[in-house]
């Protein structure tokens, strides 16, 4: 891990001054600086010229997986410190995956908006985002994206690796393979619980590659923080030392007026949807790196994940697409490792700047591969193409299917007839929303079998506010007894990064807005063609057409009531998930700290 801290003159008037040194505008100059000398900082402090460097603390009681920060923070002060930066600490939104009911889907953009209110609102010239648990890390980048002031993200690292009796047991992704254990009557509640809770012994968040590794990782390929640093696990020392470097390079970072508009370009996206193929990355991640673009003003669509990342190899040998945890991710060379390989096959976008003033290529170009059983060369791939292929037809105008997790067994049941390669068909059976799917999936009288294909609609970010993570549906016990352990699922919902189960998700338009999903029946013929990248209900456009108006006659298709205000306001201003599922009316805030920010 490097950092540089060339510490360059003080010349640069800083945003900070508006509040604490404003001779013109005494009366409130005064009243900011009393209140902030209050706890301690001291009058020359505030006047002395230094920057003002917010640390924006996710880590909370609530937010368990991000936690850590509150003590990594302490050492990120020591840096900004040391640097010649003074520190003001503040509260962001908690977000936890696992803890936040309905969804923690719903979170992301109220804490990106709290967050655009605070770093615009208040005198800071610089901040650290402290990232980690899957919706935490797009909310702080949003947010510095939208207010556009220097930003440098510090993960919290994942957890240390799992086990359960010898064997790797990866937080998330024990959960899908606990759930078929418990449903065949092979482990009981007790033993459910003990064996998921195996999956998660330190602090950090999960140790597989779901969406939380996903996007610490894809910051660091975005240039957005130290390289080297996504990967290290929370409990280590070199965490810690990540921590003050990264407070030191802040400082560094605001003297240059180094900002996300000069980090997050076209180019950098397109490095991060490689290095999200080669490492298996979540299905999350197109949502949030399209929303994320969005909001810095970089054009990114559904398609450029297709056409720059499906004919990408995987490298990464991580849960849920492979055998490895997080520890081991760390010591075979972490995502400098990955984007060494790529480079040297010309994948990646050298020049693309990083938040220590060095483009990615110099940062990464020295790195080496230390284990190649986690960490694959180019050559000896684990799968040759392993990005997100983009379907469309009548059931939806996108969704995604992450092709890296297709197992074996999948690919042998619905896609290797010689006569039809790469398509399958088969009887749909609708389930709307993941309440319906509970009650209903082991009642016989559905007959589902292995030519079925399970949907889950109302599962999307107004149907099921900020979008269920529920597509990845177990198949009836009766199933899983003989051995079919996944069936197609299709759905408007997401499902968990640390999910391997091969769904076609984040379809949009979701049927809460009268996408093709709304319009489909149990008991309906679907064809899915994924060299073509079809998805179609087959029946006649005239019979859709029926349909639809019946729809529109029934009053569209029902949602449920919101149950908090937040919900409701959500709901009348969020996209869709191909679009990245942002607040609508947010995207057009752009560069906010260019402005003065004070009443
Ligand atoms: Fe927080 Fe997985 S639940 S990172
Ligand atoms: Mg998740």
């Amino acid at each position: 891990m490097s950092s540089s801290n060339s510490n360059p003159s003080a010349s640069r008037c800083l945003r900070s001054r508006a509040w604490f040194d404003d001779p013109a505008n005494a009366d409130m100059t005064a009243l900011y600086l009393e209140r902030y000398m209050n706890f301690g900082l001291s009058l020359a402090e505030l006047q002395s010229g230094k920057p003002i460097i917010g640390i924006a603390q996710t880590g909370s009681d609530l937010s368990p997986c991000n936690r850590h920060h509150i003590v990594l923070a302490e050492r990120v002060r020591e840096g900004i410190r040391e640097a010649g930066g003074i520190v003001l600490e503040f509260p962001v939104h908690p977000i936890q995956e696992t803890g936040k009911r309905p969804t923690a889907g719903l979170d992301r953009n109220l804490a990106y908006l709290g967050l655009v209110e605070v770093l615009f609102g208040y005198p800071l010239d610089g901040v650290v985002l402290t990232i980690g648990c899957d919706k935490t890390t797009p909310a702080c980048l949003m947010a510095a994206a939208t207010v556009n002031m220097p930003a440098i993200a510090l993960s919290v690292g994942p957890m240390l690796n799992g086990w359960y009796k010898g064997v790797r047991t990866g937080s998330g992704t024990i959960v899908w393979r606990a759930r078929e254990l418990l449903a065949a009557g092979e482990i009981d509640y007790q033993g459910f619980i003990k064996l998921v809770a195996s999956s998660a012994p330190s602090t950090g968040y999960c140790n597989t590659m779901g969406t939380a590794t996903t996007m610490n990782s894809l910051t660091e390929a975005l240039g957005m923080s130290l390289p080297g640093s996504a990967a290290i696990p929370a409990p280590l020392r070199d965490r810690q030392e990540c921590a003050y470097l990264t407070g030191k390079q802040i400082v560094e970072m605001v003297w240059a007026d180094r900002k996300p508009s000069d980090i997050l370009t076209r180019d950098a996206f397109i490095n991060a949807i490689r290095v999200n193929s080669a490492i298996g990355g979540s299905t999350n991640a197109p949502i949030h790196l399209n929303a994320l673009a969005r909001h810095i003003g970089v054009e990114l669509t559904i398609d450029d994940w297709q056409k720059y990342g499906l004919d990408i190899p995987l490298l990464v040998n991580l849960q849920p697409a492979g055998e490895y945890l997080g520890e081991d991710y760390y010591r075979a060379g972490g995502v400098p490792a990955v984007v060494a390989e790529l480079m040297r096959q010309g994948l990646i976008n050298e020049k693309a700047l990083t938040v220590n003033g060095s483009s990615l290529g110099d940062n990464c170009r020295d790195a080496t591969i230390v284990d190649t059983k986690v960490i694959k060369p180019f050559a000896e791939p684990m799968k040759t193409r392993a990005g997100f292929t983009v379907l469309r037809g009548n059931l939806f105008d996108s969704a995604i299917m992450k092709t890296s997790v297709i197992s074996d067994e999948f690919r042998a049941r619905y896609l290797s007839n010689p006569k039809d390669p790469e398509a399958f068909e088969g009887r749909a059976i609708v389930f709307d929303g993941p309440e319906d799917y509970h009650a209903r999936i082991d009642d016989p009288s559905l007959g589902i079998d292995e030519n079925t294909m399970m949907f889950m609609r109302g599962a999307g970010p107004i149907g099921y506010p900020g979008a269920a993570e529920v597509v990845n549906m177990r198949p009836p016990v009766n199933l899983i007894k003989a051995g079919i352990h996944n069936l197609p699922c299709i759905g408007d919902g997401r499902q968990s990064g640390t999910s391997g189960s091969p769904s076609i998700l984040n379809a949009s338009p979701e049927a809460a807005v009268g996408g093709g999903l709304a319009l489909l029946r149990s008991g309906d013929r679907v064809r899915i063609d994924l060299r073509k990248g079809e998805a179609n209900i087959l029946i006649s456009d005239e019979e859709l057409n029926q349909r639809r108006q019946a729809l529109k006659d029934a009053g569209g298709y029902p949602i449920p009531a919101s149950q908090t205000p937040w919900q409701e306001m959500q709901r009348a201003d969020i996209g869709q998930a191909e679009t990245g599922a942002v607040l609508e009316s947010a995207v057009k805030y752009q560069r906010l700290a260019q402005t003065k920010g004070v009443p």
